[in-house]
């Protein structure tokens, strides 16, 4: 293909861009990161011109059969905020330079919650939210406080939000308010207290070590509320462990065991006879860059998939270390739940678990549900837009 053009165009204060071979090449006036090429139909797929995406909801009103295979560029230029281009099936689009700077990973998203900050042992303060600030109505929430709430969710995995009514089915009222309630096996509200013939370890007296509910499932569930309706009964203290910094201390301590349980495919098996649910997966999961995804920890229903030339050595040692690390006191959070407290906590980050209690010396009562993350990311990517909208009105 011939060269059309190789002339650096610093007409913008952050971008500039070349067309070679038909592709776009764009880098950053103010530094020496490397240029990126932008693909013809992914800038052809960014045009929002009369016509190409619905005026309400901006989904493309074209399909990747619209286009032609064999689209070029044939023209760029850069004006203002914006990039000009033209393509070789006649269309022209003006697009935002921002967007694109964002979207290429050079400027953050300022409506991105923020990254969690891994802890290794309590909190100097512990994340109450009240409730009475986050409100059941949108029109009567305390914006600030929503911001704070979703905060300091995102940097530590859980917060507690207490002052909520301590009655059974606020829970699915919360939940509903902060994301959208899902059901599972144990239906949309599951009641933890000690039940005869238990269809789970957590509707015992017994103690819950450190883990990560249902692995079983798919997908496995984003976050979860307990809501406590009533705590009388002696025992039944709530623990909390970042699993975000177990699995940080454990690549630093052992990175065989580490990549023992980031690559061990796992089996998890919920089996009542009546209701099985069956998953398969990573104890430790992370995205294509190395970012953190997702632990999951349910040490009595796990089993790694045995396979020929398959060594489990390292998986055990790994999976122990891991239990008594997030078992260990110094790295928990031991806490009690009064009335009305809801802990709400990152089901694919938080590890839970209890202190035994004793069912015959008063009630314990909690309701638990979940959601998935998309809830509070929304809520939080609102709630910046809306603040912003309030400093600049
Ligand atoms: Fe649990």
């Amino acid at each position: 293909m011939a060269l059309i053009e190789s002339v650096w165009t610093p007409a913008a204060p952050n971008i500039a861009c070349a067309l070679v071979d038909g592709r776009l090449m764009v880098r950053r006036t103010e530094d020496d990161l490397a240029p990126i090429a932008l693909h013809p139909k992914w800038l052809r797929d960014r045009s929002t011109e009369p016509g190409q995406v619905d005026t309400t909801n901006f989904q493309r009103l074209f399909s990747p059969i619209d286009v032609r295979a064999d689209l070029e560029l044939v023209d760029a230029s850069i004006e203002g905020p914006l990039l000009n281009v033209s393509f070789s099936d006649g269309h022209r689009a003006r697009l935002d330079l921002v967007a694109i700077e964002q979207a290429v990973g050079w400027r953050t998203d300022a409506e991105a919650p923020p990254a969690p900050k891994p802890w290794t042992k309590p909190l100097p303060e512990f994340p109450y939210v009240d409730w009475n600030r986050i409100t059941f109505d949108r029109d009567s929430e305390d914006l600030d406080a929503v911001i704070a709430f979703l905060d300091a969710f995102f940097r530590h995995g859980y917060v507690v939000l207490r002052n909520t009514p301590a009655a059974a089915g606020v829970v699915a009222r919360v939940a509903n308010r902060l994301g959208y309630l899902v059901g599972q096996n144990f239906g949309w509200v599951f009641d933890v207290e000690a039940k005869p013939s238990p269809t789970d370890l957590a509707y015992t007296s017994l103690a819950l070590p450190a883990h990560t509910d249902e692995p079983y499932r798919m997908p496995v569930p984003g976050i979860q509320l307990l809501h406590c309706v009533a705590n009388e009964a002696p025992g039944g203290d709530s623990t909390l462990v970042d699993g975000l910094a177990a699995a940080l201390a454990l690549e630093v301590a052992h990175p065989e065991w580490h990549a023992a349980l980031t690559d061990t495919e796992v089996l998890w098996r919920y089996d009542m006879g009546t209701d099985t649910v069956v998953n398969r997966g990573h104890i430790l999961e992370y995205d294509q860059h190395g970012q953190f995804r997702k632990i999951k920890v349910n040490t009595k229903l796990d089993e790694p998939i045995v396979r020929p030339g398959v060594d489990l050595d390292a998986f055990y040692a790994g999976r122990r270390w891991l239990s008594e690390w997030t078992n260990d006191p110094t790295h928990q959070v031991t806490f009690r739940l009064e009335p009305g407290d809801v802990m709400f906590m990152d089901n694919h980050r938080a590890l839970h678990g209890r202190t035994a209690f004793d069912p015959t010396r008063g009630r314990r009562h909690l309701q638990g549900c979940y959601i998935e993350h998309d809830g509070p990311d929304t809520m939080y990517r609102l709630a910046i837009r809306r603040r912003r909208a309030k400093v600049c009105g």
